[in-house]
């Protein structure tokens, strides 16, 4: 299986969180705060009818450095960190005990898990910047829905694709696609968490629409238990696409509104809450 991106997400996880981005602030997080952001604490709320991780199992889909496996870690559950990247997992669980919090992790492509993993987890959480790294949408979720229980719950939140569609907002740039089709390659300089970052590196992206979502989470036999589009966000994940309004929420308008100026205008859909549950086989 192809990795294109693999290079580019060792320079980074390399790079995060030793005190040079805008995300990944490893004393904070050691000293007791929590990364999870209020979209994915909602998730995780609703997956489990309020009774949070504590106590489950969760597999961290694409876990980067490791922040959310840290914090699910510290509610209780029994977290395994799963990304293609050595270095993010080798950060992850160094980060993890600086933190006192037990983190497995397994090295492996999210498109193809190993069967190790099968029917293990109760909650596969996989939140912001996971599927546009993904060329076979399908694979991906066959292969989360794999390790779950029969019963067990994907915890999907993810940049709407609607926004992604936009690489500017002054001027508006349309220039990644909304639906799957051409890959879009890139290389540059920097990091989505510090676009000043001193490497060059490139990658392939993917783009994945609502609906090719929604049908590769029925194909792999889940259902589809809530599908939530959020106008606002506590962050921008684009870094200087969102506007920030006085309620310290982000939010993305174009154009005006009713009185003439952008404040005015409708908010459009930043991202999205995909909640499903393994079923069992029935043929
Ligand atoms: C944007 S990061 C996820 C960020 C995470 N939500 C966080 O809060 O830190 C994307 C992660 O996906 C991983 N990744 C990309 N493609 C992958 C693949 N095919 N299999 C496993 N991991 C992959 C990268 O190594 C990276 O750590």
């Amino acid at each position: 299986m192809e990795t294109p991106n693999f290079d580019h997400w060792e320079t980074l996880a390399a790079f995060h969180g030793t005190g040079s981005d805008r995300f990944y602030d490893v004393d904070t997080l050691v000293s007791g705060k929590d990364s999870l952001s209020d979209l994915e604490e909602n998730a995780i709320a609703l997956a489990t009818y309020g009774s949070g991780v504590a106590g489950l199992d969760v597999v961290h889909i694409q876990s980067h450095i490791g922040f959310d496996s840290i914090s699910m870690a510290r509610r209780g559950a029994r977290v395994t960190a799963v990304d293609f990247s050595p270095t993010a997992l080798a950060r992850a669980s160094e980060i993890a005990q600086l933190a006192g919090v037990a983190l497995d992790t397994v090295q492996a492509d999210s498109r193809d898990l190993p069967h190790s993993l099968d029917d293990r987890f109760d909650i596969a959480y996989a939140t912001i910047g996971v599927l546009c790294w993904i060329d076979d949408l399908d694979n991906w979720m066959a292969s989360t829905t794999r390790v779950l229980r029969d019963g067990g719950r994907l915890v999907l939140v993810e940049i709407h694709p609607f926004t992604n569609v936009f690489g500017s907002r002054d001027p508006l740039i349309a220039d990644f696609p909304y639906r799957s089709g051409v890959p879009v390659q890139w290389s540059g300089t920097g990091s989505y968490a510090n676009p000043n970052a001193d490497f060059v590196t490139s990658t392939e992206e993917y783009a994945h629409s609502l609906s090719e979502i929604v049908n590769a989470v029925h194909h792999a036999g889940l259902s589809l238990t809530t599908l939530l589009e959020h106008d606002d966000m506590a962050y921008d994940p684009h870094g200087d696409i969102l506007d920030l309004d006085d309620d310290g929420r982000y939010r993305f308008r174009i154009g005006v509104g009713p009185d003439g100026t952008r404040g005015s205008a409708s908010t459009l859909p930043i991202a999205f809450t995909l909640l499903a549950t393994k079923r069992p086989a029935i043929i």
